[in-house]
């Protein structure tokens, strides 16, 4: 179903076209920001008027007059009068009858929250959560493994096709330094390579990487191992899959407790590209694009959108610039051979648009990758490897801190391991669970503690818009006031539990809800939540576009606030006989959207009782 906003947007242009003669308007409906002005603001008067050259309040005027005529009667049925208000903005205010109506719709297409697929849908890959083999996942982790799949939830909510793919960290001078290490000092290790742990591999990758860095002699043998890997060296080979096989039982569980749909078939990490990267490097010298510079084959790359006009790009002072002002160049090959990150991030690009069929890549990682992919996308499009048309976003986040405000570390200075992370929001979750329902049999109790200390890491993480960092605090995302997975939780169980104290006084919920044909909304509180649950789609539709899943949890928390005034002044299960049918129906719309909101677009899990 299209959105109210959707249809005021289109109604409202044409209105704004009829009466300036002016086709590239737009009215720039937005949701007020007071509700005291109404539901929506109309604020594409006052752009208008400045390029028509005319006073803003008067073009308001004649564009609210057009509205109320016979001829704009599309509006007259969602909306009461418009209000002119300041300089020129026009304010909305639904009417009830509407509000009634699709919240009746929406009730009855279950599932679908009145939610619009997208127009043209696209397959969209979505390229996030890349751990790098033979170390832990660490917190850092975190961010681009629940924004990203967050991101796909929404865009396949949209009706998109979307390819989720795991570039993990699987191949490179790590590989060398590890088997290089293992072969001096563990050599039995080396013949049982998948009796070797992941926190054995971590350890020993921190000894051989000191060790790499100190003695030539090593760096040296390192580097030999790396050419054996590439040369495709049967032993060398196997010992690397098993390190591989052993980093993906130690990350695989983690996407389980996370509930990230991540599987082995989205896997596709820096090794998969690897017999790409002599065509990657061949083709960008065959197109003039990659040159010898200082002994290894460089691509200067040009953005496009600093080109002349005449459609030279070669100019350097478009370029990318270092500190000194010296054209940056993107190194896709080193003088010894090797190939880098960016080459495998440019054969995976030409990869995704060739053979999946991208029509859009969204990349998931920190903020500080930012000019490797503007770097890495420019060439890409030098090259050709992606049409004008095809999308490549980078999708970035700020870091965790711990309480100091600096990057969340261990006392002893490490990462923080994510697995152990998680362990402990558990234990502490368990806690809560102790403290409010002590009663509870214990396997109930570890459920529970379970969704909430798993819910409140991941609910704490998207609740912050992911651009800034935010501070890592237990009690803060465990808390049962503000905005957090604990608070929605129990929102979510408490309309429940309302629906199960009427069940068991004998009122037929369903029945009721499924029968009701007209909605009454009589009580300022009840009309609230209602106009508030029609518009999930929009909250749906401003993360999806934002990629920020903040939009999404800033709905559900005024949803909770909502749903609780609503109840503190309307009775229930005690109501009157023509109010309960749609007082039970609000409440049964609020636990649902939660729960669509809570587990499906965020993958927490909704308790019926806590
Ligand atoms: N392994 C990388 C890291 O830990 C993330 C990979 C991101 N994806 C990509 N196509 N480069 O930083």
């Amino acid at each position: 179903m299209k959105s109210t906003l959707d249809i005021l947007e289109a109604t409202i242009t044409n209105v704004m076209t009829e009466v300036t003669g002016q086709k590239d308007c737009s009215a720039l409906v937005r949701p007020a920001t007071d509700a005291k002005f109404g539901d929506y603001q109309v604020n594409g008067v006052m752009p208008l008027a400045k390029q028509l050259k005319t006073n803003p309040r008067k073009l308001a005027e004649q564009i609210v007059a057009k509205l109320n005529s016979a001829t704009a009667d599309k509006l007259s049925d969602i909306c009461e009068t418009p209000e002119i208000a300041g300089p020129g903005f026009i304010n909305l205010r639904l009417k009830p009858e509407l509000v009634a109506a699709n919240l009746l719709q929406i009730s009855k297409d279950a599932g679908q929250f009145g939610i619009e697929k997208a127009e043209k849908p696209k397959t969209i890959v979505v390229d996030f959560s890349g751990p790098n083999i033979a170390k832990q996942m660490h917190v850092g982790h975190l961010r681009s493994t629940i924004i990203g799949d967050c991101i796909c939830r929404l865009l396949e909510l949209r009706g998109h096709k979307v390819i989720r793919q795991n570039h993990i960290g699987d191949w490179g001078t790590q590989f060398g330094m590890l088997i290089a290490y293992l072969r001096v000092l563990y050599k039995d290790k080396l013949k049982q390579p998948d009796s070797v742990s992941i926190g054995d591999l971590e350890q020993f990758y921190k000894n051989a990487k000191h060790w790499y860095d100190t003695d030539p002699t090593f760096a040296d043998s390192a580097r030999e191992e790396v050419v054996k890997l590439h040369n495709n060296d049967k032993d060398t080979l196997s010992v690397w899959k098993e390190f591989v096989k052993e980093s993906r039982r130690h990350y695989q569980p983690i996407y389980e407790t996370l509930q990230i749909d991540l599987i082995y078939a989205h896997e596709k990490g820096e090794s998969f590209y690897k017999d790409m990267l002599p065509g990657v490097v061949a083709e960008l010298k065959k197109k003039g694009l990659a040159v010898e510079s200082e002994g290894a084959v460089c691509v200067f790359p040009v953005d496009s959108t600093h080109s002349t006009s005449s459609g030279q790009t070669s100019s350097p002072q478009a370029g990318f610039k270092d500190k000194e002002g010296k054209p940056l160049p993107v190194i896709i090959q080193k003088s010894d051979g090797a190939y880098l990150y960016a080459t495998t991030d440019l054969a995976a690009i030409r990869y995704r648009v060739g053979e999946l069929k991208a029509d859009e890549i969204i990349y998931v990682t920190d903020a500080r990758q930012g000019l490797h992919f503007e770097m890495v996308f420019t060439v890409a499009k030098m090259a050709g490897w992606v049409k004008p048309e095809t999308e490549l976003v980078h999708v970035t986040f700020g870091s965790v801190l711990g309480e100091d405000g600096k990057p969340l570390k261990t006392r002893s200075g490490e990462n923080v391991k994510l697995k152990e992370l998680l362990d402990e929001a558990v234990e502490r979750a368990r806690k809560v669970v102790e403290d409010k329902n002590p009663g509870l049999p214990e396997d109930e109790k570890k459920k529970i503690a379970n969704a909430v200390g798993i819910g409140a890491v991941k609910y704490a993480d998207y609740t912050n818009n992911r651009t800034s960092d935010y501070i890592f605090s237990f009690d803060k995302m465990l808390a049962m006031e503000g905005n957090t997975a604990p608070y929605m939780q129990y929102a979510y169980a408490r309309v429940r539990s309302i629906q199960r104290k009427g069940r068991d006084k004998g009122i037929e919920v369903d029945k009721e809800i499924a029968q009701s044909q007209s909605i009454s909304l009589t009580e300022p509180s009840e009309l609230d939540l209602a106009k508030h649950l029609i518009r999930y789609g929009e909250a749906v539709s401003s993360a999806v576009s934002d990629y920020r899943p903040n939009y999404l949890t800033a709905y559900l928390y005024d949803l909770a606030q909502k749903f609780s005034s609503f109840y503190n002044d309307c009775p229930v299960l005690d109501a009157s006989a023509d109010k309960r049918p749609t007082r039970l129906l609000l409440c049964d719309l609020t636990a649902k959207t939660i729960e669509h909101g809570l587990h499906n677009l965020l993958g927490i899990e909704v308790i019926e009782q806590m």
